[in-house]
């Protein structure tokens, strides 16, 4: 497999988007030293100082019906935050879909971005921002409240590098289950590294806000949240913060 390395690119995403489309294979990684224009779930952006942190994007070719299309996000933390926990020695849990906590701090976020045509997922890019040696001052003050860094968890600095090869190595055996349809292995690793189920959380749609519980995830990564007069409903898409 290739893992091609950049000092400075617009998006590690956009750049393996244009590789696979140049004909370089399914798997290929693409690593950055830092980005110009990071990009961030919701079309937030990602603050990608140079020398810092991990920027690291997965071109894929998924075999997976479309349907599954979120599960390949929740693979993919599902990854990152065991390789993080053996890397680091940090207690990461995520928060649905993909955030990487740390007492209720992010310390990586994961943007997956796909082409679908009818009934196939074309390709797809996983890209994995984690927050390794930032400081507190490397941080600007907008995010100085929400985010935490491996260097901030654990007081020393980490190699971006050997932290590159963990994941790589994860996402390849995460990634060979989803592929073999073993959904209920990668959901059940999920709920277990979950700091959202059980938790009170409030959800920002795009027509509306719900505050209820977390209860579980369904086999297409959809979160099932209990509202408080007792029904149930399904959540795709959308922010959730949590509240206790
Ligand atoms: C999030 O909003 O939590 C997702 C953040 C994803 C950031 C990573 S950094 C590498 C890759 N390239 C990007 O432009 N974004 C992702």
């Amino acid at each position: 497999k290739e893992i091609v390395v950049y000092d400075e690119v617009e998006s590690t995403n956009s750049k393996a988007n244009e590789l696979l489309k140049q004909g370089y294979p399914s798997g290929t990684v693409v690593v950055a030293d830092r980005q110009i224009k990071g990009k961030g779930r919701l079309g937030r952006k990602w603050i990608s100082p140079s020398g810092k942190n991990l920027y690291m994007s997965i071109g894929i070719k998924p075999t997976i019906p479309p349907k599954y299309a979120t599960l390949l996000t929740l693979t993919s933390v599902v990854a990152c935050t065991t390789a993080l926990r053996r890397y680091a020695d940090v207690p990461v849990l995520i928060k649905w879909p993909n955030d990487m906590l740390v007492d209720d701090k992010k310390v990586g976020g994961i943007l997956t971005e796909m082409k679908i045509e009818g009934e196939k997922i074309k390709s797809a890019v996983v890209g994995i921002g984690i927050n390794v040696n930032m400081t507190e001052e490397d941080m600007p003050e907008e995010i100085k409240e929400i985010a935490s860094s491996l260097k901030i968890c654990k007081g020393e600095d980490f190699s971006r590098s050997l932290l590159a090869v963990e994941i790589i190595k994860e996402f390849d055996k995460w990634y060979q289950l989803l592929e073999k349809r073993q959904r209920k292995t990668i959901i059940d690793r999920w709920m277990q590294l979950s700091g959202t189920i059980g938790r009170q959380v409030k959800i920002v749609l795009s027509d509306r806000e719900l505050i209820a519980t977390a209860e579980a995830i369904d086999e297409e990564g959809r979160l099932i949240v209990k509202l408080t007069d007792g029904t149930y409903e399904k959540i795709c898409a959308g922010d959730v913060t949590l509240l206790r």
